[in-house]
């Protein structure tokens, strides 16, 4: 059962493609008031609930005993005392003796304190009284799921080859670079699929261009990486340079597409090109017109993208910029004693993504003036679903890999998402998984985490653990930052690990794509808690470093250094399967804990008992692997 309640006048979000019926809010079967302008729904939770959900975001599979806002934030240190991530996913589901759904549908900020005031009580505070909220009732938490994902639509399916490999960094700054990891993957003998084109391929960082003197003839230089099966994905950014001459620009401005101050006057405010404007990409005019800009890269040939920096990141705005020079001109020559010199630098440090700045941002809607805040979490998912709407209109569905950093539910329909800057810590092995879950709850199944880290310098066995982990993920990628140790396969000593491992990703793709299929088709997830499954098992309950894996597997990734292995709760019996390259090494476990070893270059897979899955030959691309001769493992 599904009911809608609704409070005031909300704004549009999509969220939702199901027509309900509403409920006004005070007929909402828990307590909730206004309070102040804004919206509080009290739950009550008894000792042994689980609360899942909440999408990508910190802390773990039981969202239980910390505060988390709901407002997409550009934060590259995704500690767990943080409360937000660039997402906002606002479905959680209270399970215990009964499972409650409750999806918030509201675009400005939203604060989940769940145990984390009073241990035994949810408060859910909407800054804004016009709101949806839909309570989701019955059934097991799967079941629960279900019915929100068919009110929410079906879920993205990127094409095939996006189950490949993928490498990126920031940046390749040249063909010359591109060619040179092609290579040395193939050197190797490591399958890969894709190579990601980072800021550095546009020139000076303006949307939709190509750089010349870095990639000369890309129309040419994309076809001939497709002769060799390889995909070249671009990233565009959410900011579009303001320069004259530049017709992306030019064109927003004389349309008038740009998100406004409140004089009426173009938003300005710096990202990687310097001073930008921003596509006020909640008016379906602009989100037409965006999404066609794409049509230049698709025209050469590009067939997937990444959006970026879309919710919206603000390294600095016009306004703040001034007002933190003319500091500096004023205490230059001074003595800067601590009130001063702390002044100074937090004028500053505090330029990037300001309160105040959102605040000064104005969308349209409806023809009318709407200030930033009340929306802010729809913006990338606009972006996103500008690009999204484009790519299955103009080029059909299934065939453009897209995907998107900031996100609001809906934007599953036409992309996946990433997890944005994490670090090459062991702890991100675990917060990745622990997102993959929640987020499938919310309809995103094509997702990842940035294999081996983002920030600071990976190691060898970090690289390796991590990908052993995202062998399963759907969107398998290796990433890192600019400045940061190379991370490639190839650069570690012994590539061959890297290949037992790369191997087995290939090996695995078909059931992988079946199972991702048919999660999207049935609104059904393809990562779930232990203790969804096992609801009666307290140690199930209670796993936090294990998942279900369609209804064959179960996984449970080596995430700690100088580990040879894990200990494993097994929740039923099962086969224990060790892959590598194509060795697989098979022990029947029971029911119980037990500790498997696991070495640097095996993928550990435990398979139900009663369950096959199939593995076909590893292939150097998805494009060249056989998929019909297959061999059952379980
Ligand atoms: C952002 C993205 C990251 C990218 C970088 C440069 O930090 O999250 O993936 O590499 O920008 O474009």
């Amino acid at each position: 059962m599904i009911q809608k309640y609704s409070s005031g006048s909300p704004v549009f979000t999509g969220a939702v493609v199901s027509e309900l019926p509403a409920l006004p809010a005070d007929r909402l079967p828990l307590s909730s008031r206004i309070a102040d302008g804004r919206f509080e729904i009290t739950v009550p939770m008894s000792r042994d609930d689980i609360v899942y959900g909440l999408g990508e975001t910190v802390r773990g599979i039981n969202k239980r005993g910390w505060i988390y806002e709901s407002y997409c934030s550009d934060d590259p240190f995704h500690t767990e005392t943080k409360r937000s991530l660039y997402a906002a996913h606002n479905f959680i589901i209270i399970s215990g003796e009964t499972n409650t759904g409750i999806f918030v549908d509201f675009p400005a900020k939203i604060t989940w304190d769940i145990g984390y005031t009073r241990r035994d009580e949810i408060k859910i505070t909407a800054e804004g009284t016009d709101l949806d909220i839909y309570l989701i009732t019955g059934g097991s938490p799967r079941e629960v799921v279900r019915r929100f994902r068919a009110a929410i639509g079906k879920s993205y399916i990127p094409p095939f080859w996006a189950f490949g490999f993928q490498q990126s960094r920031w940046s390749y700054h040249n063909s010359a670079a591109v060619d040179r990891v092609i290579e040395s993957y193939d050197r190797e003998n490591i399958p890969l699929d894709c190579v990601y084109l980072d800021i550095d391929y546009m020139d000076a960082y303006k949307d939709f261009t190509v750089s010349e003197a870095a990639f000369p003839r890309f129309e040419e230089y994309v076809a001939d990486k497709r002769r060799q099966d390889i995909h070249l994905i671009p990233i565009i950014d959410a900011g579009v340079k303001k320069e004259d001459g530049y017709s992306v620009f030019e064109e927003g401005r004389e349309k008038g597409y740009f998100c406004k101050c409140a004089d009426g006057t173009d938003f300005e405010g710096g990202v990687w090109p310097g001073v930008c404007c921003f596509p006020d990409f909640l008016r379906p005019e602009v989100r037409e017109w965006f999404g066609s800009k794409y049509r230049g890269l698709l025209d050469m040939g590009i067939d997937g993208f990444w959006n970026d920096m879309n919710e919206p990141a603000l390294f600095y705005s016009a306004r703040g910029i001034e007002q933190a020079l003319d500091k500096a001109a004023e205490l230059k020559g001074q003595n800067l004693d601590l009130g001063k010199f702390f002044g100074l630098k937090d004028a500053f440090a505090g330029l990037g993504n300001r309160r105040e700045d959102y605040e000064s941002i104005y969308h349209i809607i409806n023809g009318e003036p709407v200030n930033h805040q009340r929306v802010h979490n729809l913006y990338g998912a606009n972006m996103t679903i500008a690009a999204g709407e484009y790519f299955a209109k103009s080029c059909g569905s299934e065939k453009i890999l897209m995907f998107s950093r900031a996100s609001y539910i809906g934007a599953h329909r036409c992309a996946g998402i990433w997890f944005g800057d994490n670090h090459s810590w062991w702890s991100h092995i675990l917060l990745n998984l622990k997102m993959l879950p929640a987020a499938n709850m919310c309809g995103f199944l094509y997702c990842g985490a940035d294999l081996g880290g983002f920030n600071e310098n990976a190691t060898r066995d970090l690289v390796l653990r991590f990908l052993a982990l995202g062998v399963f993920t759907p969107l398998m990628r290796n990433h890192s930052a600019l400045g940061t140790r190379d991370q490639e396969c190839y650069s570690f000593e012994d590539p061959q690990d890297f290949r037992d491992i790369i191997e087995v990703r290939y090996r695995l793709i078909p059931y992988l794509y079946n199972t991702f299929r048919s999660a999207a088709e049935q609104g059904d997830m393809m990562f779930r808690p232990l203790s969804f499954d096992y609801p009666h098992d307290k140690i199930a309950r209670e796993c936090e470093t294990q998942l279900m894996l369609g209804d064959e597997c179960m996984i449970a990734p080596v995430y700690e250094q100088n580990a040879g292995g894990r200990t494993v709760y097994l929740p039923e019996d099962m086969t224990f399967v060790r892959l590598s390259g194509t060795r697989v090494k098979k022990q029947e476990l029971s029911k119980g804990l037990h500790y498997v070893d696991t070495a640097l270059n095996e993928v550990p897979l435990f398979i139900k008992k009663g369950k096959k899955i199939p593995l076909c030959m590893p292939a150097l691309r998805t494009a060249r692997l056989d998929t019909k001769e297959l061999e059952w493992i379980g």
